[in-house]
C-alpha cells in the first residue's frame, strides 16, 4: 500500500534509520533510553495508523484468542503510536512485564536477561512510509503491536521468563570450560539452537486454537501479508512442534517462512522450554546443524562476559 495519505512533516521524527535522538543515545553508549514521545512526527503516527488499519481484520481472523484479549486489555491505540507508560500501566498488573525503551540492538544475553526480569527491550522508532511491508529490523509496531499483547497472558509471560533462564544456564554451563576455542564452539551451537527455538516459537509460532490453526508469533502478528500466508498458503509446511527438528532447522531471514511449528497450548510451549534447558544441561546441543541464524560477535561476547549472579 502506498503512503499517499502521508504528508511531509517539519519535525525530525523517530523514523527507523533516521532518528537523531536514538542515534545520539547509541553513540553515547546508552542502551536504555526514554521514549521521547513528543519527537514523533505526524508522519510517524500516520504510519502506525495505516499499519494498524491494514492488519486489524487479519488479527480477528488469524490471531490466537490470548493475543486479541491482550490488545483489548492494553487498550492499544489504533490511530497513533502508543505511549509505553500507558501500556505498562495496564500490562504490569497482569503479568509483571514491562516494555522498556532501548536505543537499538540489544546483545543476546542482555536481551534474555531482560526477559528473565520481565522487561521487554522495546524499539521506539517506526518504519518509514516507503517500507510499510517489510523491515528486517524490529520497529515499535513489531515490538508493541506484535509482541506485547502476548505478554498479558500469564503462561506465555512465564515462558519468556524460562527463555531468559535458559540463557543464564547456557552461560553458566559453558563458563567452566577451560579450552577457550571449545567453549566458544559449544556456546555458539547452544546459542544457535536457542535462537532457532525462539524464532520458530515467540517470533513465528502457530498454535491450535478454537477455530483451527492460529498465530501467536510476533513476526506474523506484525506482518499483514505474512500472517495470512502463514495460515492460508498451501506452500507452508505446518508441523507439530518437535524440539529436535526446530533446533536444527535453518531459519528464513528475508523471505516468508516455509516451515512453521504448531504448539497445542502455552503450557505445551512452557514444557518444551523446560525440555530445552534439560537438553542443554545434558550436553545435547553442542553440535546443532550449521546455517542461519548466524551467531553475531556481539551476542557471543555478551554470553562470554555474562555476570552470573
Ligand atoms: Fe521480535
Amino acid at each position: 500500500m502506498s503512503g499517499t495519505l502521508i504528508t511531509s512533516d517539519p519535525k525530525l521524527g523517530l523514523t527507523t534509520g533516521n532518528a537523531p535522538f536514538v542515534e545520539q543515545a547509541r553513540s553515547r553508549g546508552e542502551l536504555y533510553i526514554t521514549q521521547a514521545y513528543e519527537l514523533y512526527s505526524d508522519e510517524n503516527h500516520e504510519v502506525w495508523r495505516q499499519l494498524y488499519a491494514r492488519i486489524q481484520h487479519n488479527w480477528e481472523r488469524y490471531a490466537n484468542p490470548q493475543f486479541l484479549s491482550g490488545v483489548r486489555a492494553l487498550d492499544l491505540p489504533h490511530d497513533r503510536i502508543p505511549r509505553l507508560s500507558a501500556i505498562n500501566r495496564r500490562l504490569e498488573p497482569l503479568t509483571g512485564f514491562q516494555a522498556k525503551p532501548v536505543s537499538g540492538y540489544v546483545p543476546g544475553f542482555i536481551f534474555f536477561d531482560c526477559l528473565r526480569r520481565r522487561e521487554f527491550p522495546t524499539t521506539i522508532t517506526i518504519r518509514p512510509p516507503d517500507r510499510m511491508d517489510y523491515l528486517p529490523e524490529p520497529d515499535i509496531f513489531h515490538d508493541i503491536a506484535g509482541h506485547v499483547p502476548m505478554h498479558t497472558d500469564r503462561r506465555f509471560a512465564d515462558t519468556l521468563v524460562r527463555f531468559g533462564e535458559c540463557a543464564f544456564t547456557a552461560a553458566e554451563i559453558t563458563s567452566g570450560i577451560d579450552d577457550y576455542a571449545e567453549r566458544v564452539r559449544r556456546l555458539t551451537s547452544i546459542m544457535r539452537a536457542m535462537s532457532r527455538f525462539f524464532w520458530f516459537t515467540v517470533e513465528f509460532g502457530l498454535m491450535r486454537g478454537p477455530k483451527g490453526i492460529c498465530a501467536y508469533g510476533s513476526g506474523l502478528l506484525s506482518s499483514n501479508t505474512e500472517l495470512e500466508h502463514a495460515i492460508e498458503s498451501d506452500e507452508v509446511q505446518r508441523y507439530p512442534l518437535q524440539l529436535e527438528w526446530v533446533i536444527n532447522q535453518v531459519a528464513e531471514i528475508d523471505n516468508f517462512q516455509q516451515i512453521l511449528f504448531v504448539v497445542d497450548s502455552f503450557d505445551h510451549l512452557f514444557s518444551e522450554v523446560d525440555r530445552f534447558e534439560q537438553w542443554m544441561r545434558d550436553g545435547k546441543l553442542y553440535n546443532v546443524a550449521p546455517g542461519l541464524p548466524d551467531v553475531a560477535e556481539g551476542d557471543l561476547r555478551s554470553f562470554l562476559e555474562a555476570t552470573l549472579v
